[in-house]
């Protein structure tokens, strides 16, 4: 499936990381030598999208708009200067699911990826495509292989028929569920490919794990019809919204990027050392 269209979820408080988000927006928290956002603004546009449509929280949207807008979008930033980005406002923080229904206009009725806005994909690793090529019209959850111990903090699929060894239906889906619960152990790692008729299930849904509209729930309403596959990729993406996490996203892409990997390698060697 050819998929032109990202929509980045990226209204989440930083509720976690306070007291460096009280001002600043957890997206612009800095990851090497960019804000964490641009991290996975990059990533789709690298992935094929040529419209972004970013859901932001109202307060912080004018920091973020500045940073990748500049000055009037005269000076975008290198890969993100022919693409078309779209701000939309989440006016409250109603879950996942509820911001990436205000995309809904914006999308205009096609097939988009959805990239949450505080996952960052280390470059370089195939997620986005492998999505698209799996898809035959059917909506794609990324999933990922999780330990018992994870699975009560992300969402995981329930799963049906393998179509080849890293494609399979999903029959269902349980957000955050405990060990017992969980009904495999392969979870969702927050990268996604939906087609239109997402919205009209997140419509029509309550609020639901945490008292939040749950992009889950629509998920398992579209497995449930069987209109959704699972992608296995083998990568788990950086999460910037802990400081623990935060500190090994850092750790982990400074290591890789070029301006910083000999030095940074060598001073972390040497501390393990002791030195
Ligand atoms: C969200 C989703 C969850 C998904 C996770 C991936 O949870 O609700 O299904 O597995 O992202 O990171 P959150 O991390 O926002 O609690």
């Amino acid at each position: 499936m050819n998929v032109e269209v990202a929509v980045v979820p990226a209204a989440g408080r930083g509720t976690r990381m306070m007291d460096a988000t009280r001002v600043v927006p957890k997206a612009l928290l800095p990851v090497i030598d960019r804000p964490a956002l641009q991290w996975v603004l990059q990533e789709a546009v690298a992935g094929g999208a040529v419209e972004l449509i970013v859901v932001v929280s109202p307060g912080v949207d004018d920091l973020i708009f500045s940073h990748f807008e500049g000055m009037g979008g005269v000076d975008r930033i290198g890969d993100l200067r022919d693409v078309r980005i779209r701000w939309v406002v989440q006016e409250r923080p109603l879950g996942l699911g509820d911001a990436v229904l205000r995309a809904r206009e914006a999308v205009a009725g096609r097939p988009f990826h959805c990239l949450l806005g505080d996952n960052i994909m280390p470059p370089g690793v195939p997620c986005l495509g492998p999505m698209a090529t799996a898809s035959d019209g059917r909506s794609v959850v990324a999933l990922r292989e999780m330990t018992a111990a994870e699975t009560s903090a992300y969402g995981v699929a329930e799963l049906g028929e393998w179509l080849d060894e890293s494609v399979v239906e999903i029959v269902g889906a349980v957000e955050k569920p405990g060990p017992e619960a969980a009904p495999s152990h392969l979870g969702f790692l927050g990268r996604y490919l939906f087609t239109p008729e997402v919205f009209d299930l997140l419509e029509e849904l309550e609020p639901g794990y945490g008292g939040e509209v749950q992009l889950t729930d629509a998920i398992r309403m579209l497995a449930e019809g069987g209109r959704c596959l699972g992608a296995v990729i083998d990568a788990a993406p950086l999460d910037v919204g802990n400081p623990a996490s935060y500190l090994e996203a850092i750790t982990l892409l400074g290591l890789q990027h070029p301006a910083t990997a000999t030095r940074y390698r060598a001073f972390i060697e040497s501390v393990i050392a002791g030195g």
